[in-house]
């Protein structure tokens, strides 16, 4: 019983901990130099991710089916391992003894898990005969604090498509660099191209190892984040200001659609991703590290303001947000939300255009906000525009976009996301 631990699975477990056990994100945990992935090679890597998130997007099923075998729940460090050999058999199609003796030799290797081994292997053969019965339990759903304002606005039928989608998890989108090259990196890249023109992969595979990577033909960028930019509707040569910009996926669309960018986020590291982010696609942009709510420039004749959120649309991305966040932030998000809007106001030029976005599925960090700035600035207006390839649909009632990550579910869904164009008085 047991055998050699598998160093992915390892690492995929060390991700589990940090986030079950202590809370953390997995973007910080990968970041981290000495992080559970240090040191693996990329496949590794790549594989100890995937694990991960997938046992995240399953984890109240796998629960359930556990605590049937369980008495009472062992250490969040077992739990992780035997949630990890449920997900493989039942939702990766694993055979049974690879994944129970994965498990087994993950346990016997840790000195404080060791003696779990021999329960692990009773408590997963059992789940495993009982596979049949997965399908049958209900999907992970989201946490309550966001999924009963959702409910109340759209219904439970639509927060279950939308649960349906995280669950499945995030194909791969990418921007193009020349938009006009959609079926040549499409044939290259073995993707789709999607009606709003971002290229989409199913399989997600080693994203440095894919054509054109190294030269900067693409970035990573989910179809829905890609349409602030195309709302904004940046001319060659006009100055844009991107606001909160890192790690800079819009600043490289603006760049590319030949703006003259500054791009402003108060983060010092990730504005060295979007430096690093430029000079792969060789593109330009001035890059300054600072506090949007202080710094000061000439008008602009245009903005894109990313507000910080609570990144409540990108569960299908980000399964571990669930399990870190409680949305005790939300409050002050939307506090900050308004105070960049007005700030991003006083940097534009009379009859410019701002571009506000949230990749949130609150209202109050997008349709209320749209609405509060509205209230607060006569002679503002929102625009009504279509945006090639945007459905109908996905107009919100008092202007702007509302995406749902079950837009476009049998194609993998999109991010959610609130976006609006408002032009300033001239
Ligand atoms: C949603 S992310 C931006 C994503 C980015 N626009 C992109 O497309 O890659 C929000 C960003 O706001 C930045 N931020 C938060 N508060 C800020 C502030 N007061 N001034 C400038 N940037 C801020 C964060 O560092 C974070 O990078």
């Amino acid at each position: 019983m047991g055998g050699q631990v598998d160093p992915a699975r390892r690492a995929a477990v060390a991700l589990l901990n940090g986030v079950l056990g202590e809370g953390r994100m997995l973007s910080d945990l990968l970041a981290q130099p000495a992080g559970p992935l240090a040191a693996l090679e990329p496949g590794q890597r790549a594989r100890a991710q995937r694990l991960a998130l997938a046992v995240l997007r399953h984890l109240e099923p796998a629960d359930r089916l556990l605590a049937t075998h369980l008495r009472k729940a062992p250490p969040v460090e077992v739990m992780n391992v035997l949630r990890l050999a449920v997900v493989e058999m039942l939702v990766d199609a694993v055979p049974p003894h690879g994944a129970v003796n994965a498990a087994v030799a993950l346990l016997r290797a840790g000195k404080r898990t060791t003696h779990q081994a021999g329960l692990a292997n009773a408590v997963l053969r059992k789940a495993a005969e009982a596979g049949g019965d997965w399908a049958k339990l209900p999907p992970q759903r989201m946490p309550l604090w966001l999924r009963k304002p959702l409910v109340g606005l759209w219904g439970c039928e639509v927060v279950s498509a939308i649960e349906a989608v995280e669950a499945a998890g995030a194909p791969l989108d990418l921007t193009l660099r020349d938009p006009s090259q959609g079926s040549l990196w499409a044939e290259r890249l073995e993707a789709e191209v999607l009606p709003t023109g971002s290229l989409r992969r199913r399989v997600v595979g080693q994203v440095s190892e894919l054509p054109g990577y190294a030269e900067g033909a693409w970035w990573v960028q989910d179809a829905a984040a890609a349409l602030p930019v195309r709302l904004l509707d940046p001319r060659p040569g006009e100055r844009v200001l991107d606001l909160c910009a890192a790690p800079g996926g819009k600043t490289l669309q603006l760049a590319a659609a030949g703006a003259a960018v500054t791009a402003v986020d108060l983060s010092g590291p990730r504005m060295e991703r979007l430096r690093a982010n430029l000079a792969r696609c060789g593109l330009a942009a001035e890059v300054v590290v600072a506090d949007a709510l202080h710094w000061t420039a000439e008008p602009f004749d245009a903005v894109l303001l990313d507000a910080p959120c609570s990144a409540s649309g990108t569960i299908r991305r980000h399964p571990d947000l669930p399990f870190v966040k409680d949305g005790s932030e939300v409050a002050g998000l939307v506090a900050l939300q308004a105070q960049l809007i007005d700030r991003a106001l006083g940097l534009l030029k009379p009859g410019g255009r701002l571009v506000v976005c949230t990749c949130s599925l609150l209202p109050e960090e997008g349709e209320g906000q749209l609405a509060a700035a509205l209230a607060r600035h006569p002679g503002l207006a929102v625009e009504d525009l279509a945006v090639p390839g945007v459905p109908e649909g996905w107009r919100a009632a008092g202007g702007g976009l509302r995406l749902r990550p079950d837009h476009w579910a049998d194609r993998g869904g999109v991010d959610g996301f609130f976006m609006a164009r408002l032009r300033r008085a001239g």
